[in-house]
């Protein structure tokens, strides 16, 4: 069989797509169309996109539980594309699943939950025995063993799911929004518990989120999905330090509410006459070593404002809102214009100009202002300076209101 993969793509969509006929007078639903995707064997592979972009069909797609109108799946070397259903059982023997509801055995105690799937494959009673006791040991659950899934919070039901979702060994786990019932705490816990996963057991897990929070933190590639195409894609940390869609800027709103609104700047106005300018801190082109130099160059003071900085892929990515002065001038001196110039040949530079002389800069993407966490000025703690030349901030939250 002429299998279309890439090497080293362990699940490839060629031009895939699923369209669901209409329904009564409604238009036919074309929830998949036309994606053309390779995830790698090995990578935690995240889809995002809002309700209704196709996320669920397209992973419903790799383990054939619905199969394509048009195109072609190929996972682990097997073309899906018209296979019986005695040749897709091993397929999917190879595929894992996890589901935002857990979907466990209410009748079943936890052993009996993770046992099921090595029932249905034959397993003997002692090879079964020890494998629930393994799989139970390493989702940290071996003091449930005989616990029925009512007694149990989200977070372990969660375990539960994913202990049986690994049973049968398989070398690809698929998480349809497996953290989207769960509270924070839980769903870092239960992400944590996915990067061991991938880490420890060496299986590819596919992510599909609706949270940017869950792509932020665990996938090293991300696509994103609107209206059943694949709109953006690549490493997580350039899709989100640069991202090209209107869909995908909003959903790097959502994790961080780094710029300053209107309403924000008329107010931070107020309180600081100075130049005011939001810079953008990646550890690409703008690291807070870089800035501090530019400023200290140019004899210019910098206070931070506002902003914030989050971690994408376990990389820095935010900005920061600055107020410039040179030594008792104003934000206009022309070393606040040559430090601002200094500025933009290191970073994205947003020039709010002075509360005198305030700039409209160009609005940005509605998206990029909600919900703002002011940092106020006064009563600021004695500056410090950073050792080194490492990014501000911690790795999540706002950073404090220190000078640089
Ligand atoms: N079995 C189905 N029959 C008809 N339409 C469907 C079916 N499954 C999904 N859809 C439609 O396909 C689109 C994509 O759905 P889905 O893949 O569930 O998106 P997501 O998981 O991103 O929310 C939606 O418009 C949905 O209503
Ligand atoms: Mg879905």
């Amino acid at each position: 069989m002429p299998a279309a993969t890439t090497s080293g793509a362990i699940i490839s969509f060629r031009e895939a797509a699923k369209v669901f006929p209409a329904r009564g007078r409604g238009a036919e639903v074309r929830a998949v169309d036309g994606v053309t995707l390779d995830i790698r064997a090995g990578e935690i592979f995240g889809v995002i996109g809002y309700s209704g972009a196709g996320k669920s069909t397209l992973v419903r797609l790799v383990n054939a539980l619905e199969t394509t109108t048009s195109g072609t799946v190929v996972v682990d070397g097997t073309d899906l594309t018209g296979l019986s259903e005695a040749r897709l059982r091993p397929v999917r023997a190879g595929i894992g699943m996890i589901f935002q509801q857990f979907n466990l055995l209410s009748s079943r105690t936890v052993t009996g939950n993770v046992a099921y799937p090595l029932e249905v494959a034959g397993w003997s009673k002692t090879r079964r025995r020890e494998r629930v006791r393994e799989l139970l040991d390493f989702v940290g659950l071996a003091d449930k063993a005989d616990v029925y899934p009512s007694k149990l919070s989200g977070g372990q039901k969660q375990r539960v799911g994913i202990a049986r979702a690994l049973a049968t060994n398989p070398k690809i786990l698929l998480a349809d929004e497996a953290t989207s019932a769960l509270d924070p705490e839980t769903t870092h816990d239960v992400l944590g518990l996915l990067q061991r996963v991938n880490r420890e057991l060496g299986i590819t897990v596919v992510v599909i989120t609706h949270e940017m929070d869950v792509v932020r933190s665990v996938c090293h590639r991300v696509a994103v999905m609107e209206h059943g195409k694949v709109v953006e894609l690549g490493d997580a940390y350039q899709v989100f330090s640069d991202p090209r869609q209107d869909v995908t800027r909003r959903f790097v709103a959502t994790a961080l509410k780094d710029r300053p609104s209107a309403e924000v700047l008329a107010r931070l106005r107020t309180r600081h006459t100075g130049r005011i300018v939001t810079v953008g801190v990646d550890d690409v082109t703008g690291s807070s070593a870089h800035v501090t130099h530019v400023l200290r160059e140019h004899g210019v003071d910098g206070t931070i404002v506002f902003g914030g900085i989050t971690e994408v892929a376990e990389r820095p990515y935010g900005s920061l809102t600055l107020e410039l002065v040179a030594d008792h001038g104003a934000g206009d001196d022309p070393r606040v214009e040559a430090a601002v110039a200094g500025l933009r040949a290191v970073t994205d530079v947003v020039d709010h100009g002075t509360a005198r002389d305030p700039l409209e800069a160009v609005p940005a993407p509605a998206s990029r202002s909600t919900e703002p966490v002011e940092q106020a000025k006064s009563d600021l703690p004695t500056p410090r300076r950073r050792p080194g030349g490492g990014p501000l901030g911690s790795p999540t939250g706002l950073v404090e209101g220190n000078d640089l």
